[in-house]
This record gives structure tokens, sequence and C-alpha cells, in this order.
């Protein structure tokens, strides 16, 4: 049983809010009888209508996209600028952003309008692990890394275990590349990391997200997830394997 808000909603009629007033308009039917009530529960087998037509469920659809440097993750801007659904044009399903990466990072973001699906990727509970490749400014000690591994308490609490190695250091231009992957998203977590250890982020990229990588794409494109590769996905989350 679902609540009819969110089943108007994943029909792709409305947002939830929108979805909301529909009912409390008194603009919903179940099974031919009128519904205001926002708490009302309903089945697969129950027959909902908005203003007369008969809805059913939008299909569910995934799509992998390298976010490039410079657009919003979320799905509206108020300042207009350029958002991550603007690079997946025409898509009748009302998708959304798995989680967010901040405007200066790039790599991978799945779209979906699965809201079950993108809560099993992005509670921290599910240890869905998310391999991010950052430039930063100076050359962290092995000590520093071993604190970030740990955990480090951050303004909103602590973050979790993490695993980091050092790919490459530029003693000339005083910089490192180092990879870091996490299950959380706190907001900014990643550059607040390497703040706390006093080498900041210069660039960032979400090199893999579980199973996915941006390989075969260029920056600013596409592409659907396969059936298998979504319910490994769920698999994972699920039970922590690949099955
Ligand atoms: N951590 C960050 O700091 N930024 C992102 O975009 C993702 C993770």
């Amino acid at each position: 049983m679902e609540r009819l808000q969110k089943v108007i909603a994943q029909a792709g009629i409305a947002s939830r809010r929108k979805s909301e007033v529909l009912i409390a308009e008194g603009k919903v039917k179940v099974n031919g009888v009128v519904v205001t009530e926002l708490g009302t529960k309903v089945s697969g087998s129950d027959r909902v209508e908005v203003e007369g037509v008969q809805i059913s469920k939008e299909e569910n659809v995934y799509y992998l996209l390298y976010k490039p440097r410079g657009i919003i993750s979320t799905a509206h801007d108020e300042k207009g600028r350029k958002t991550v659904l603007d690079l997946i044009p025409h898509v009748e399903e009302r998708i959304f952003p798995v989680g967010r990466l901040d405007y200066d990072t790039s790599g991978v973001i799945i779209m979906t309008n699965d809201g079950d699906f993108s809560y099993l990727m992005t509670h921290p509970k599910f240890e869905i692990r998310k391999k991010y490749v950052a430039k930063v400014k100076g050359i962290p000690m092995r000590e520093d890394l071993k604190k970030l591994e740990h955990g480090i308490m951050l303004e909103d609490g602590r973050t979790a275990p993490a695993q980091l190695k050092m790919r490459t250091v530029d003693k000339k231009t005083n910089t490192a590349l180092i990879e870091i992957t996490i299950h959380e998203g706190k907001n900014r977590q990643v550059r607040r990391m390497f703040d706390a250890i006093g080498c900041p982020v210069d660039k960032l990229r979400r090199e893999s997200f579980a199973i996915l990588t941006t390989h075969g794409l260029n920056a600013g494109e596409f592409r659907e997830l396969t059936k298998h590769e979504v319910k490994q996905l769920r698999v994972l989350a699920e039970t922590g394997k690949i099955g």
C-alpha cells in the first residue's frame, strides 16, 4: 500500500506537493469515490482517477550521466543556471538526480524517477561506495590520510571510515592526486575532509558510483543503465554483495 499522493506523483502527473493539492481540492477519486484525506493508502488494484482520467504508474527509467563541471545537480535552480536535467532532454518521465554533486564536481551521477531506488543508493546504511579523485593543494602526510581513513569530526558529525590512496604527487606544483572512497553523502563532504587536513581540493571528479563508471562517455554525455545494472545495484544495497 502506498500513500495516494505518492502514487499520483509516481504516475508523472504532478510533484508530491501538487498531488496533495489535487487531493485536497477533491479532484482525485479512488474506485469512483472522491477522496480528500491526504493519508489515504491505495494498492495496485485500486483505480485512481485524477480530474476524471485514470492514472497508470510511470515506467521506471535510469540514466547514468557524466556530469561536467559548471552544472547544478538539483532538478531546478532559482538562478536559472543549467542543471543536470538540461543534459538529458526529451525524457517524459519526471527524473531527478540520485544524490548531489557540487557545481564544480564532475563525474558519475544517476538520474531516475524511482524514489525507492534513489533511497537505496544514497542512505548511508546501505553503504554504496562512491570513489572520487581529488586534486589537492599541498601534499598530505601519511598520518593525515590515516586520520581521514578512520573518520574525522566535521561540524555535522563524524565521517564514517573511508579508503584513501595517494595516486601521484607533484612536488613542483605542490599538489597531489588522491583517491577517496566513501559511502556517505554529507554536503561537500570530500572538500571538507581535505580542508580539515589543510589540503583544499582544487578539482574533484566522481570516478565511480558502486559498479558504474564514466567509461565510454565524455563529460556531458549520458546513457541508460541496463536492466542488469539496476538489478545489481539493488542487490548490492540490499545484501552488500553483487549477486
Ligand atoms: N564531496 C564533495 O565535496 N563534493 C561533491 O560534489 C561530492 C562529494
